[in-house]
């Protein structure tokens, strides 16, 4: 019996309170992540329990239990108060998927910080764009990004100190400092920072069609909605080992790569290494792992392998999937019933959200290819893409509104006021999602309604990668949108036109991509180049991406007349 049971039941009466009160939370009490995801979890009777089962891309293994989680999120929280942090403070993380990654994140929480997480790929230039942004005070980091965090330091005022987790062997310098989590005296008290539901937690930076990526500030009020999603969507259940894809840099990592399924109690299993079928089937064998949450770009590699490959691996404590960052297409969802025996469940959400809002909860039938339909207690709607209006003849394409509020959904922009204003209309959240709605009530994903470009789940603002094409010496200006890729869904495409003098020849295609990529990350870098005479504009000059992007896609171009208004 799955923890949802009838959607049909969750609807009828549905109220977040189901979720306080499971949580042993009132309106004006404490509510700390931290806690909920550690010490609550002993105080209720399983601080034996493991939490974290690890393993890297060299098989080094570690495992953790709950009452490990409480003591060492409790030893970097008290850390984290001797080296003066505030409550308040930024603190960021800046790792590959250690297990101080994880610990870290409740160790700031515990003491009031607020965590940025950041992937590690990010180089000098997106991680300074963010830390300067967030005037972030703390960096935590590994010896092996260390020179990438010093040269950022060089460029910003706020961060007093950089922590590195392993720094044995390493030469530190002023302003840095070593934690050795398992060399530290362990700390078994630790007054959590008594902060409550509108207290600042969580600071993702997130990407737009114009500016830089702006920071999506969280609240720990979040975890009744992520706690109640875990349970309902992801099914989680005391004797399951779960298994989440992602990087604690984006939403998904840590809504469902730590805060739910922690708050759930249940046992996580993660593989700090790249992306291999063999590498992959063998984590799912060796851990045993029942419930797996996974991405389209991810599952598309999966099924290039072909499934002979699952055939040699014995994968039958698999009984839940489900998928998050792009569209699930419907090949997808019939090849894994074919691989697996199941099908990945869709599940449609934003940085923003916080959780999951329109989703196939177990259950309810899958129409292969279509998103599911809103998660109880959300509002979900296909609204006019001028009015706000809802739409509701069965098709009609529009963008998908949220009615707000609900406990996840942030409540700001970091420094950007007037960016978080614009994103309601009509008393909706507009998601920039495009969508439908069939008769049955179920959402089919149309595509986003702006330049974002969806790389592998990875937004990618063209913004933060024309800036940094700009500072090539050879650019005179450049627009990057999206391109289709058969694997990543999209890649990066850039067109550039060269300032006089230079020659757009492969030789400097590959010396712009390696620009981008060690300015910005792999991910940013495009694909591919286009040198390109002149650029489509307005009559005020701003850029027409979306022709070169229809152009990309083979798409008509649309009504131009109106981008030409602007
Ligand atoms: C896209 C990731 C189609 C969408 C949790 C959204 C999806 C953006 C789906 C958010 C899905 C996410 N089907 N598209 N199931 N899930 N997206 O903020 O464009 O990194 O707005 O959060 O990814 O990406 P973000």
């Amino acid at each position: 019996m799955s923890n949802i049971g009838s959607y049909e039941e969750r609807l009828q009466g549905f109220d977040w309170s189901i979720a306080e009160r499971e949580l042993g939370y009132r309106a004006g009490d404490v509510i700390n992540i931290g806690y909920h995801c550690s010490d609550r979890i002993c105080d209720l009777g399983h601080g034996g329990k493991l939490a974290l089962l690890w393993e890297d891309h060299q098989g080094r293994e570690k495992s953790f239990t709950f009452d490990d989680l409480r003591v060492l999120s409790n030893t970097i929280a008290a850390f984290l108060v001797r080296l003066g942090v505030q409550p308040g403070e930024r603190v960021c993380l800046f790792m590959d998927r250690v297990p101080e990654l994880y610990i870290g994140f409740l160790g700031v929480l515990k003491m009031g910080g607020i965590v940025q997480p950041l992937f590690s790929a990010f180089r000098e230039d997106s991680l300074a764009t963010r830390l300067k942004d967030a005037a972030t005070s703390v960096v935590i980091t590994q010896r092996k990004h260390l020179p990438v965090v010093r040269r950022t330091r060089e460029q910003l005022s706020s961060v007093r100190q950089i922590v590195v987790v392993d720094s044995e062997g390493a030469q530190l310098k002023a302003g840095e400092v070593a934690l050795d989590l398992e060399g530290e005296p362990r700390v078994e008290a630790f007054e959590v920072f008594p902060s409550t539901a509108e207290t600042p937690s969580v600071l993702h930076y997130t990407s737009g069609t114009t500016g830089q990526p702006k920071g999506a500030q969280h609240v720990h009020y979040s975890l009744i909605a992520q706690y109640l999603t875990t349970k309902w969507v992801l099914d989680l259940q005391s004797d399951d080992i779960y298994w989440c894809n992602a990087d604690p840099g984006w939403v998904t990592g840590t809504s469902y790569g730590i805060i739910g399924p922690w708050a759930n109690g249940a046992t996580q299993a993660v593989l700090d290494a790249g992306f291999s079928a063999p590498r992959w089937y063998a984590f799912l064998q060796k851990y045993r792992v029942t419930v797996w949450y996974s991405a389209p770009t991810a599952i598309r590699l999966l099924m290039r392998e072909g499934t002979e490959l699952v055939r040699n691996y014995d994968l039958s404590a698999l009984r839940h999937l489900a998928s998050v960052g792009e569209p699930l297409n419907a090949e997808a969802v019939l090849w894994s019933k074919e691989a697996f025996g199941r099908p990945f469940h869709d599940t449609y959400w934003q940085t923003e959200t916080g959780c999951i809002v329109v989703t196939n909860v177990p259950g309810l039938p899958i129409k292969p290819g279509s998103m599911g339909k809103p998660f109880p207690g959300i509002t979900a709607a296909v609204v006019d893409l001028k009015t706000s209006e809802p739409l509701d003849t069965p098709g009609s394409v529009g963008l998908i509104g949220i009615k707000p509020p609900w406990p996840s959904l942030i409540r700001g922009y970091w420094n950007n006021p007037t960016g978080y204003a614009n994103k309601f209309k009509n008393g909706w959240y507009l998601t920039g999602d495009r969508a439908s709605k069939d008769g049955d009530g179920y959402f089919w994903f149309v595509g986003r309604d702006d330049d974002v470009i969806n790389t592998g789940g990875h937004l990618v603002g063209p913004f933060e990668i024309e800036s940094a094409l700009l500072e090539h010496p050879a650019v005179a200006e450049s627009a990057a949108v999206a391109t289709p890729d058969p694997t990543n869904m999209e890649v990066v495409k850039a067109f550039v036109a060269l300032k006089a003098g230079h020659d757009g020849n492969e030789d400097l295609e590959l010396e712009i991509m390696n620009f981008i990529r060690k300015r910005l990350s792999p991910l940013a870098m495009p694909q591919k180049i286009e040198f390109v005479a002149s650029l489509p504009k307005t009559r005020s000059g701003k850029i027409m991406r979306r022709v070169l992007r229809a152009q990309e896609f083979g798409e008509p171009v649309g009504d131009i007349s109106t981008m030409m208004d602007d």
